[in-house]
């Protein structure tokens, strides 16, 4: 990175002229209105989160530390005592907000919905924790929870918060395999599970996965089975029992455990596709704080906001903004459970309508979706609800930004883009929409108190405008603290290219000349074309430009000559069919946007592209397809029929068929 060719390579991403500073209705009223918030963070990080903790989080023992820093480890706040859950729940039913609405829950089936009052999960909660208790859940044991998008989910959660159990939450469309792998390493003792969860208008068997991983988790003694459908499921006597019957008699008070600030609120897993994946750990006070800071300023959560985070809870980003965040602001939030195609494409918008949402946050992978099929589904419903929208997970190419903020925004909301991780916690780069100027396909500046680098491979940072390593420089409330028994993967993944005082992201990103951050995605999706690397972030952005795609993957593929090819695998919009000539066309247009060093060995169409479940295109698998490997593992997928239709397109466009 840092060479003349990346320049080149995400030039027309840097020359993305249009410029969008915050409209002057909504600066007006925004939460953060003063950018002296960044001044006082840069001064004293350290006293800036110390003030923060006093004003978001209810501590039972107040912390006398701040940041302690041996690096690579750090803590925050370690003398101090709270219980999350208690945070996220008891303060607000005592300060007399109990009927608030936490959650307006939508079912996938259109009929079923039910909103649920800060007083009515606190009462869910304390019952369940109580029947965890019972069944021999003590403090610092793991918990185990494979369940789709149902208010159970959260409940579940925060009833290990409550007790003091980390929760090990594995994303409902995972198999039991993976299943298993994560009960395994993290020794989790009980699985919270349900009968079946509801996915595309079909039944997902969550318990029949959750039993075959179970008899392949040894540490798992009990499984509590939450009824969703209501359809017979295998049942083992001896070692399961259903939530309700196990909640049924327990009282609807319990007192939360007294819990370090640095006692760990929960393990997730990263979705690493070729390595063990990793059990990311998280702190109960950092954590929550980090959380609960970032979701009220970026997404400007005013006290009767309705926000909707579009995420699974499976993953770090529902974690972070569909449970802890919003719960410890007392947000009423929006929680879907199914499909945002079922049963049909508008079904997002007819819930933000249904429930006047004013905040909105989803993925660029979800965005391009509805670009594909085109403005009359949000057209169908009235949005003028609508503040503020925003995106996280990928790199989110201009022309989709610019369509989001037409079509679902009305030319009238700030559209976030927001940069984070797993192991980050919560975010860390991103505009504060009623102060920051948007740029397009920018994730625009740190969030206060935040220190990022961008660096060469020898460690020194690089010019501004060029491209190189993202790191952050000093700890922040939020970040993990190490990875589940692995404290040496902890070191050597993130803290030993630049040493144990920088933490390495493994994301390559540069500044422009107003400092603003470009990312360019991950490292290892950088290509190396004759000794020139392009980002696959820069291709595809470049791609969807044309009139024809809806989507498009890059990847390198082996070349004798060159070190690598271009390969670029598309998913065309409705009305244009895959052609010789069509591909040709996207090959120039490529050479011409961006360089011939640019220009595709092959351009491949394909009916949808390899993406996991949660949405993320599947790189490895398009290397495997584009160097004509036997395909690695595909059980992650959420479309495993993909790939074998494009790796017999591959092998005829790249001369290896017969
Ligand atoms: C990518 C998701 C560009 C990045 C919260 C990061 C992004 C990885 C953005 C983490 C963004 C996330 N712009 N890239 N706004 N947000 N990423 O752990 O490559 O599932 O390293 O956390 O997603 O993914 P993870």
């Amino acid at each position: 990175m840092g060479t003349e060719s990346t320049e080149a390579a995400i030039e027309a991403l840097l020359d993305e002229q249009r410029t969008f500073p915050p409209p002057d209705e909504f600066a007006s009223r925004a939460i953060v209105a003063d950018d002296s918030v960044y001044r006082r963070a840069e001064e004293d990080p350290e006293g800036f989160w110390r003030g923060l903790a006093d004003e978001f989080l209810d501590w039972l023992t107040e912390p006398t530390k701040g940041l302690e820093w041996d690096p690579p480890h750090c803590t925050w706040f370690a003398d101090g005592e709270l219980n999350v859950a208690a945070n996220c729940l008891d303060r607000h039913v005592e300060a007399g907000r109990g009927d608030r609405v936490a959650y307006h829950w939508v079912g996938e089936p259109e009929s079923e919905s039910a909103d649920l009052t800060y007083g009515e999960m606190l009462r869910e909660v304390s019952r369940l924790a109580n029947a965890l208790r019972t069944l021999g859940v003590s403090k610092g044991d793991r918990v185990g929870i494979y369940m789709g998008m149902v208010p159970e989910l959260p409940i579940a959660m925060l009833a290990c918060a409550r007790i003091g159990a980390p929760h090990v939450v594995v994303f409902g469309g995972f198999s039991s395999e993976s299943l298993a792998e994560r009960l395994r390493d993290s020794g989790a003792r009980l699985l919270i599970t349900q009968d079946e969860g509801w996915r595309k208008g079909g039944k997902v068997p969550l318990k029949v996965n959750a039993d075959a991983a179970a008899d392949a988790a040894p540490t798992v003694e009990r499984l509590v089975v939450f009824r969703r459908t209501g359809d017979e499921v295998p049942w083992n006597d001896d070692r399961d029992v259903w939530w309700h019957d196990a909640v049924a008699g327990e009282p609807d008070e319990c007192e939360p455990e007294r819990m370090g600030a640095e006692d760990t609120l929960y393990l997730l897993h990263t979705s690493g596709t070729t390595a063990k994946p990793k059990g990311v750990q998280h702190t109960s006070a950092g954590y929550l704080l980090h959380a609960a800071v970032t979701h009220k300023w970026i997404f400007d959560i005013h006290d009767d906001t309705i926000w909707w985070c579009a995420a699974d809870v499976g993953w770090v980003t529902g974690h972070s903004y569909i449970v802890y965040g919003p719960l410890c602001n007392g947000t009423t939030s929006v929680l879907y459970e199914g499909d945002p195609a079922y049963p049909d494409w508008d079904r997002h918008w007819e819930i933000v309508e249904r429930y006047q949402v004013n905040s909105y946050y989803t993925a660029p992978t979800l965005i391009r979706s509805f670009v594909k099929m085109g403005e009359d589904y949000p057209a169908r419903h009235d949005l003028s609800s609508l503040r503020l929208l925003g995106t996280v997970g990928e790199p989110i190419n201009p022309e989709a930004w610019v369509w989001y903020w037409k079509v679902i925004g009305g030319e009238r909301c700030p559209v976030v883009d927001t940069w984070w991780q797993t192991e980050t916690g919560g975010i860390l780069i991103t505009p504060l929409p009623g102060l920051t100027t948007l740029k397009p396909g920018s994730a625009t500046v740190p969030f206060p108190g935040i220190k990022p680098a961008i660096l060469d491979e020898q460690g020194n940072p690089v010019p501004q405008g060029q491209g190189g390593f993202l790191t952050v420089k000093h700890p922040w409330p939020g970040m993990f603290r190490t990875l589940w028994e692995d404290d040496e993967r902890y070191v050597s993944n993130y803290f030993s290219k630049y040493g144990p005082e920088t933490y390495f992201t493994g994301d390559g990103a540069k500044q422009d000349s107003d400092g603003y951050y470009w990312l360019m995605g991950r490292i290892d999706d950088v290509i190396n074309v004759a000794g020139h690397r392009l980002s696959t972030t820069e291709i595809e952005s470049t791609l969807v430009e044309h009139e024809a795609v809806a989507e498009a993957a890059a990847t390198g593929a082996a070349d004798p000559e060159r070190g690598q090819r271009i390969v670029c695998f598309v998913l065309l919009k409705g009305g244009y069919e895959p052609s010789d000539e069509l591909a040709e066309e996207l090959r120039q247009f490529v050479a011409a946007k961006i360089g011939k060093i640019a220009r595709p060995a092959a351009v491949l169409f394909g009916d949808d592209l390899p993406k996991t479940r949660s949405g993320k295109i599947m790189r490895r698998l398009l290397k495997d397809i584009a160097e004509g490997h036997e395909l690695g593992d595909t059980t992650t997928l959420r479309d495993a029929a993909v790939v074998d239709d494009l790796k017999q397109k591959a092998d005829v466009a790249l001369g290896r068929a017969g």
